[in-house]
């Protein structure tokens, strides 16, 4: 496995490719408890030794799910444990802001119970919270440092500006972002850059779009009903009959390399920085073993420029959230 050093904040060695956890809890339909494990452990057993996951996913299904996962095994991976975010208020409540100290001190203690853990590896704040003053909220994380209930303290979908604000009360030992072939706002809006001038890790979620590089979706009724994609802007009928000329051209491309297209979509990724950690998820050992296939792929200049040619920034019809959410990205 290739082990890189995960920022300068940290003092952790990470596996150049994460697991994100979230679709072993039932976000992007049906799983199985233990085919869940058996991939973790898989991941662990290859060398993937960096977790994702957050309070929220699953209503602590995917917390407890990893904390059973790796029982007499927590010193052997790093987990990147996020705030989630509290119920909206009604319809209308754009923010659901996650920085306020009660909430992320009741998090923290359900997360430390759920992972059957003592100390947290990163307490990530998962959006900028509008209504809190994000001095206030990363003052509230560092005093849980203090305490010992994290070792490192971290934020997700935040803005340039806001990242040095934070930096002015402590440390940030990393940024989550969304980050694909499909979406381009952190290379786009400076938050990499940002990011890799402090010296913090830099995470790439939804590396494979949710699913629509992954292959196995191909028009708006590859989406099963109740899956939360279903309220996607990228996954509408229209959106999708656009997106898929798209996605045909980056399988053409997938299958002359001999790789599947989640295979190729990755290697993109890492391709964009040797910094970036991308953390696609899987709830099964096959796709898991694909996607790891990513860290052999050498793309040439030539790849990336045809890659650039199929999918420049702004071709993909459709926002990357629904707009209620999109208020809360990149803030
Ligand atoms: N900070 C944030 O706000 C935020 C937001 C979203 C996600 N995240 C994190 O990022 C992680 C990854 O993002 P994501 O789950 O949204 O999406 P993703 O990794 O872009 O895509 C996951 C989807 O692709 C499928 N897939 C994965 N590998 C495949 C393969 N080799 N062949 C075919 N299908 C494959 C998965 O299905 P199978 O399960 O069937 O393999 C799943 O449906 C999450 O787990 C979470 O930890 C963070």
């Amino acid at each position: 496995m290739q082990m890189i050093p995960f920022g300068t904040v940290t003092d952790y060695t990470v596996s150049r490719m994460g697991l994100g956890c979230m679709s072993m809890s039932g976000c992007y339909g049906a799983q199985d408890d233990d085919e869940c494990i058996a991939t973790i452990h898989r991941a662990m057993d290859l060398g993937v030794n960096f977790l994702d996951t957050s309070y929220s996913y699953g209503e602590g299904h995917n917390q407890t799910l990893i904390g059973r996962a790796i029982k007499g095994r927590r010193d052997q991976v790093v987990i990147h444990s996020k705030s989630g975010a509290p119920p909206p208020r009604d319809e209308n409540d754009l923010n659901r802001g996650a920085g306020s100290e009660k909430y992320l001190r009741m998090i923290c203690e359900e997360s430390l119970r759920r992972l059957e853990t003592d100390c947290l590896d990163i307490l990530c704040m998962s959006r900028v919270d509008r209504e809190v003053p994000i001095e206030e909220s990363v003052g509230t994380m560092a005093r849980m440092v203090e305490e010992g209930k994290t070792r490192y303290i971290a934020l997700s979908e935040a803005s340039p500006e806001s990242m040095a604000r934070a930096w002015t009360v402590h440390p940030i030992a990393s940024l989550q972002f969304e980050l694909s072939v499909f979406s381009r706002d952190p290379l786009v809006y400076g938050n990499h850059d940002y990011a890799r001038e402090k010296g913090m890790g830099f995470m790439a979620y939804s590396p494979l779009g949710r699913g629509i590089l992954s292959g196995q979706v191909h028009s708006a009724d590859d989406i099963p009903e109740g899956d939360t994609r279903k309220t996607y802007p990228r996954y509408s009928a229209e959106n999708m009959a656009h997106n898929a000329k798209i996605l045909a051209q980056l399988e053409e491309m997938a299958a002359e390399k001999g790789l599947s297209l989640p295979c190729l979509a990755i290697a993109w990724v890492l391709h964009q920085g040797d910094d970036i950690v991308p953390i696609p998820s899987s709830k099964c050992r096959a796709h898991l073993e694909d996607n790891l296939k990513a860290l052999e792929v050498k793309l040439t200049a030539e790849d990336l420029a045809r890659i650039e040619e199929i999918c420049p920034p702004g071709a993909v019809a459709g926002t990357r959230y629904p707009e209620r959410m999109m208020v809360r990205m990149n803030v």
